[in-house]
């Protein structure tokens, strides 16, 4: 039967398999949810609220217990990446918007671009010195192509890991608490691939 979930306000969706943690099944259905910490469970900007189809996900974690104010819990907030669909159902979120929760790298670069941009020629040259990883070559290179220059170099500074998980790691990141049924939810999630 699989599970039906719809993201509000727009209304996109689809089904997808039991045993499918939350923040996959978006991806999967094309809806990018912010992941700063890359699924371990040590933000909160995965954070969605559930509006229907509680009772089908899996238990509160730990991870969720820390970063989710007693105040979001009872909204009916979880943290995507840690929540498992334990049952069969239909299920409608909302992701939460920004400024009620913690900004990822990505956004902050955004802001950066922005504040940037507005910002006088001299608190621009201040701003970029203030870098460490910026040389006065790049920072004179950088200033003569604003913002694009700057904007990369923020980019490359703030979120230059990646953010691409293989399955691999993100398995080694699933909650403790699931750890006993992450094979068999690899399985499942394999199957509706
Ligand atoms: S991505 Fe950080 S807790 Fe989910």
């Amino acid at each position: 039967m699989g599970v039906n979930i719809k993201f509000e306000p727009e209304g996109q969706g689809g089904i997808v398999a039991e045993g499918s943690y939350l923040w996959d099944a978006a991806k999967r259905l094309g809806i990018r949810l912010p992941a700063k910490c890359e699924g371990r469970g040590e933000c909160d900007t995965c954070a969605v609220v559930v509006q229907e189809g509680a009772t089908l996900l899996s238990s509160l974690t730990d991870a969720e217990r820390v970063h989710l104010s007693q105040d979001r819990l009872a909204a009916g907030e979880r943290l995507a990446c840690q929540v498992k669909v334990e049952r069969a159902g239909d299920l409608v979120l909302r992701a939460v918007p920004v400024t009620e929760r913690e900004e990822t790298p990505e956004e902050a670069v955004k802001d950066f671009r922005k504040e940037f941009r507005e910002m006088p020629l001299e608190r621009k040259f201040a701003t970029l010195f203030e870098f460490e990883a910026m040389t006065a070559y790049q920072t004179l290179n950088a200033i003569s192509n604003i913002p694009s220059k700057v904007g990369e170099k923020v980019l490359d500074i703030m979120a230059g890991r990646g953010r691409r998980l293989s399955r691999r790691e993100r398995d080694a990141h699933r909650p403790a608490e699931h750890r006993r049924t992450s094979n068999e939810a690899g399985q499942k999630e394999k199957q509706s691939t």
